[in-house]
């Protein structure tokens, strides 16, 4: 529960360091369930989804340890969580079911929450898992799965991110060879696999469409560090890009951001990759076409914040949600601040150039929170951003204070009525 004031800061400029990728670590802490060893993830951000993560993982049986931003997960008999309503709170939840299932052999999980932006099933997992031979069971509103797994051939009808990272975990300690076609490819998908693999699994083939993973007796613990956040930097570069200015964001990974640079790039801002990170010049000005897309395609994370630097742009834009059926929220409160935004089906036809101006707008998902937080930027007069689930703080550490150390106008609000 947070609310930000934030005034009209034209110029953003500056350097700014990253945390790692929230995506990235969700998974691994998850990981932690796979061994009776310590894992030990580097560098953890402090963020809600996280706590709310690790609650989960005490839940079942974990012992968890914190030494300064290092967690370390023990899990020496992992079971199922018996709270539901942590469940609900975040989607990475059900990336438990994986582990436990294959550590214990029978899992009972109640279904994932996260941000409302679609109907996110978990289909996909649990028909992996059913090729890998377990029996799946509803039981009062939560999935029963159990049995051994074993190797088996699995088509993913759709490139899901969470599915292939749950029969990964899962296939690491299973008997026998599990190939996972169509597979998803983001940067987080081979972050997960390369910490694996530091844990003695045998994984190959991760960040491509085909990963096979030889299922080992048992994993050991490991040291891991994290990706950086590749969300975190875009939704940084797009803040500098609606502002004049330059901004460095140290620790971004170019490689991992590649769409977003182009489309940058294309709406006429300067983008200058360096050893130690990306660099941003000027404002966006010419309209862009993106479509969202699995990795490498444009992320469907980043639509948000591109729709507002799409504002900045004299023209019309055009996005296109292909990812998620229900991820314009947003728009509707852009349209307070004055912006011309058509959506139509999947699709948003964004009039740009127009100026904004400061309102009451409420955070309705993550990326969608800061994307009002940095159209607030670009507003003339104030803009009071209404973040009643917390949205911005289950994702991003301190947003409001990189921006400000850049030159941005924010507070958050204290005790502000909501
Ligand atoms: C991950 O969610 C990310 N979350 C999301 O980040 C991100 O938007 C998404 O991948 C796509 O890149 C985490 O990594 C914790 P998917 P995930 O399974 O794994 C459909 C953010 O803002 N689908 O790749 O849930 C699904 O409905 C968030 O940080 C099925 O139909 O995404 C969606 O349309 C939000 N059945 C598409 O696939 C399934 O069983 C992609 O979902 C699973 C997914």
């Amino acid at each position: 529960m947070a609310t930000y004031l934030i005034r009209h800061s034209p110029v953003l400029s500056g350097e700014v360091e990253l945390n790692a990728a929230k995506n990235a670590v969700l998974p691994l802490l998850a990981a932690g369930l796979l061994t009776e060893d310590p894992l030990i993830i580097k560098a953890v951000p402090r963020i809600t989804d996280v706590e709310t993560l690790l609650q989960i993982l005490r839940d079942c049986g974990a012992e968890v340890q914190r030494s300064g931003t290092d967690i370390s997960i023990c899990a020496l008999h992992p079971q199922s969580p018996t709270h539901e309503d942590n469940m609900r709170k975040l989607r990475a939840s059900i990336l438990i079911l994986g582990p436990i299932l294959a550590r214990s052999g029978s899992a009972c999980v109640g279904l994932p929450g996260g941000c409302a932006i679609g109907q996110r099933p978990i289909d996909l997992h649990v028909k992996g898992f059913q090729a890998m031979g377990a029996q799946v069971y509803p039981l009062g509103g939560k999935r029963q799965l159990s049995g051994r797994l074993s190797g088996a051939r699995i088509y993913l009808d759709l490139p899901s991110v969470g599915a292939t990272e749950n029969l990964m975990m899962a296939a690491s300690i299973s008997d026998g060879t599990t190939t996972l076609e169509n597979a998803a490819k983001e940067p987080e998908i081979v972050d997960l696999a390369n910490c694996l693999n530091q844990m003695g699994a045998s994984i190959t083939g991760a960040g491509t469409g085909t990963v096979t993973i030889m299922g080992v007796e048992r994993l050991h613990g490991a040291i891991y560090s994290p990706i950086s956040d590749r969300v975190e930097a875009g939704t940084l570069l797009c803040a500098a890009a609606v502002t004049e200015g330059s901004v460095l964001v140290r620790g971004a990974c170019a490689e991992h951001l590649r769409s977003l640079l182009f489309k940058l790039s294309e709406a006429g801002v300067g983008v200058r990759e360096t050893h130690v990170g990306v660099r941003v010049n000027g404002m966006a000005a010419s309209p862009f076409e993106v479509r969202t897309l699995a990795y490498p395609g444009f992320p469907t994370d980043m639509q948000a914040p591109m729709t507002v630097v799409a504002l900045k742009c004299h023209g019309t834009s055009m996005i296109h949600e292909t990812v998620f059926e229900n991820r314009f929220m947003h728009v509707g409160e852009l349209s307070r601040l004055g912006a011309h935004i058509r959506v139509e089906n999947n699709v948003a036809m964004i009039d740009g150039g127009y100026p904004l101006r400061g309102a009451a707008v409420r955070s309705t998902d993550l990326r969608a929170g800061a994307a009002l937080m940095i159209a607030g930027l670009m507003a003339e007069g104030e803009t009071v951003l209404n973040d009643p689930a917390g949205h911005i703080e289950r994702g991003y550490q301190n947003l409001p204070e990189k921006l400000r150390s850049l030159g941005a106008d924010i507070e958050k609000l204290e005790n502000y009525p909501l």
